[in-house]
């Protein structure tokens, strides 16, 4: 059995990229669920209602990360979409969840658990850690396919949650840095790894927003708008590979593609 993962959507382009490509992908790579990260959807900043409905079609489930709440409707509207995780070590006091059990057609039951970083992250969140392991003793035996976007700057951050996790769960695919790692691997136990899946977003831009104005930011110091860059978008997203029966990971492929847009 496969699954499609896509890096952080950004903009609007992002969302049309998501349009164009994900269909031809999951045909190809024959994967019956799609998993989404979708915090930047709304001009580069969180995401809402309307955003939501854009990808329904098309995405299975949509993870987020320290962008989640930039879109103040958003903390009303998350409530309606079953498919939408924000990470599940923020306040319980926040709307939403953290993790769920999602039933495909294809695939039958799996978990899907969202995490944020606590290292150089804008929000303070619990410990990714230990919330990860409580939401795993949660889990009932009998779902086997276990996938984790664990939304973190920090490399160490990252790494060591694949290490803690290894043999646990199916897949430990990082996001938020919006730049696709070369470190896709099986660790032992069958747990596909990867530091970053990347983004949906402009080929040419930083982050997926204008190089002018951040580069002039950076050179003066002096604040700058950075316009979300809405054409010539390539999606980064990760294939992996996994025994319905086990759960275990057999194979963890990367992917990057142009959109016409
Ligand atoms: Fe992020
Ligand atoms: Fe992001």
């Amino acid at each position: 059995m496969n699954f499609l993962f896509i890096g952080d959507i950004v903009g609007r382009g992002g969302r049309q990229a998501v349009k164009e490509l994900v269909p031809e992908l999951r045909r190809e790579f024959n994967c019956p669920f799609c998993i989404a990260n979708g915090e930047n959807m709304a001009s580069g900043s969180g995401l809402n209602a309307k955003c939501v409905k854009d990808i329904s079609d098309y995405v299975d489930v949509i993870t987020t990360g320290d962008h989640i709440w930039d879109q103040k409707t958003f903390e009303h509207e998350i409530k309606q979409f079953d498919k939408v995780l924000r990470p599940a070590n923020l306040s319980d006091k926040q709307p939403g969840n953290g993790w769920k059990i999602f039933r495909n057609p294809g695939s039958g039951e799996f978990a899907v658990i969202n995490l944020q970083g606590t290292i150089f992250v804008r929000e303070s969140a619990y410990c990714p850690f230990e919330t990860v392991e409580k939401i795993l003793e949660e889990i009932p035996s009998r779902i086997k396919c276990i996938i984790v976007d664990f939304h973190a700057e920090a490399t160490s951050e990252k790494a060591a949650m694949g290490y803690f996790l290894e043999g646990k769960v199916t897949a430990v695919l990082g996001t938020h840095t919006h730049v696709q790692t070369a470190d896709a691997k099986i660790l032992p136990g069958g747990t596909a790894y990867i530091t970053d899946v990347g983004m949906t977003g402009a080929e040419r831009s930083v982050l997926g927003r204008d190089v002018n104005a951040v580069v002039e930011k950076f050179r003066t110091g002096l604040p700058r708008r950075f316009t979300v860059i809405e054409t010539g978008i390539r999606l980064d997203a990760i294939v992996v590979s996994y025994n319905l029966t086990t759960g275990e990971a057999t194979a963890i492929k990367n992917i990057s593609r142009m959109s016409s847009i």
